[in-house]
């Protein structure tokens, strides 16, 4: 019941009005119009820094908004009250959801799939993976919630040009889906620079709503801002526009109930004598932004699959591959776990698998 408010909360977000929130009257709202933020859910999620800058207002004025903004969704119960008591906090987990990766080694590593109200990332080296997983993850999502997926639109950022409808159609078609109603289902965006990835990202809300997402990719977070802001001066500024983005990211997660998924690459720390010399680009704001890392390494035809970072997972390990189903288990661990026809998300097609 309670946690309705949580998920069915989108109701309510869109009854309300711009101009019903406190201190907000038909010029502000103008304002905040043409600053792209059109529903009070939009001005909950700014950041004090962008706003100020949208609507040429003052720090200080732009953060009374958002926090009058926030009060009315608190009051509307759209959002969490302040504090919460832990069981109406554990009423809210409940309400999280998981969506399957494709294979059962990787779901058992993050204790049955990626989560909603969670960023997930997975970084790694070229080939490792991370793509395929995303590509994969656009066919489950779709697939009811008891047999493992969101029962959802999936909306799909990609910078880096490698998205591939046919890739998504194969692993559809390799699992018994129809393909037809998959495809239908992902939106594209292609993102040509950093700036133009900040922009889908703050209206992001909106997209969540039009195409039922509960799932976010963003395949991959840093490439754009790592390739535009490379001198040492500009490095603060890069650091500080990727934190304004990807907290807004975490608080869409939470808010809407949905799933982030965000690919990272490695570079290389010569200054590491043991272990891997790879590590995520970014540095800590990615690090610390994201719920759950995920490392991902070649080893021969397979992958290797590595708990990083996260508030609850044991640190371990799993292998995992990549076939015409994309992300999928190896042949001994699907031995191990019945037939792959057995698993649950997958349906018995009457389509013969190619
Ligand atoms: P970058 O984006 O370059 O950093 O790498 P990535 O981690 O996103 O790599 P990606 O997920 O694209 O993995 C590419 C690898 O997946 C290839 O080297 C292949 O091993 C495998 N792969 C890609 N497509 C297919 C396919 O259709 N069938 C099979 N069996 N394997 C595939
Ligand atoms: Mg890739």
């Amino acid at each position: 019941m309670e946690n309705e408010s949580q998920s069915g909360g989108n109701v309510a977000i869109i009854d309300l009005d711009i101009q019903d929130i406190e201190g907000v009257g038909p010029t502000t709202a103008k304002k905040l119009r043409d600053a792209g933020i059109i529903s009070v859910m939009d001005l909950a999620v700014s950041s004090a820094e962008e706003l100020s800058e949208g609507i040429n207002a003052t720090k200080e004025t732009a953060a009374s908004f958002i926090i009058s903004a926030q009060k009315l969704l608190r009051e509307t119960n759209v959002l969490d009250k302040e504090f919460i008591t832990a069981d109406t906090a554990l009423q809210k987990r409940r309400s999280m959801l998981r969506c399957s990766t494709g294979s059962y080694a990787l779901d058992d590593l993050l204790l049955g799939g990626i989560e909603t109200q969670a960023m997930t990332e997975f970084y790694g080296e070229f080939g490792s993976g991370k793509s395929q997983i995303c590509h994969t993850l656009c066919v489950i999502a779709k697939q009811p919630i008891e047999t493992g997926g969101l029962d959802s639109g999936v909306i799909y950022i990609d910078t880096e040009g490698t998205f591939r409808p046919e890739r998504v159609e194969q692993i559809a078609r390799a699992r018994g889906f129809d393909p037809t109603e998959i495809l239908k289902n992902v939106a594209i965006c292609k993102v040509y620079n950093s700036s133009h990835l900040e922009l889908i990202v703050k209206d992001l809300g909106k997209y969540i709503d039009d195409f039922k997402a509960k799932l976010v990719i963003i395949d991959s977070i840093i490439s754009l801002h790592r390739a535009e802001f490379s001198g040492r001066g500009t490095l603060a500024d890069r650091q500080q526009r990727l934190n304004n983005m990807l907290h807004k990211l975490i608080r869409l997660a939470e808010i809407y109930n949905i799933a982030i998924v965000i690919t990272n690459q490695v570079q290389s720390s010569p200054d590491t004598f043991f272990g891997d010399p790879t590590k995520a680009t970014g540095g800590n704001v990615v690090g610390h932004a994201s719920t759950y890392r995920i490392y991902l390494r070649k080893s021969g035809e397979n992958r290797i699959a590595k708990i990083m970072d996260s508030p609850y997972h044991p640190y371990s390990d799993t292998r995992f591959t990549v076939t015409e189903r994309g992300a999928d288990d190896l042949e001994e661990q699907t031995t191990k776990k019945g037939s792959k026809k057995s698993r649950k998300n997958e349906t018995d097609s009457d389509e013969e698998e190619v």
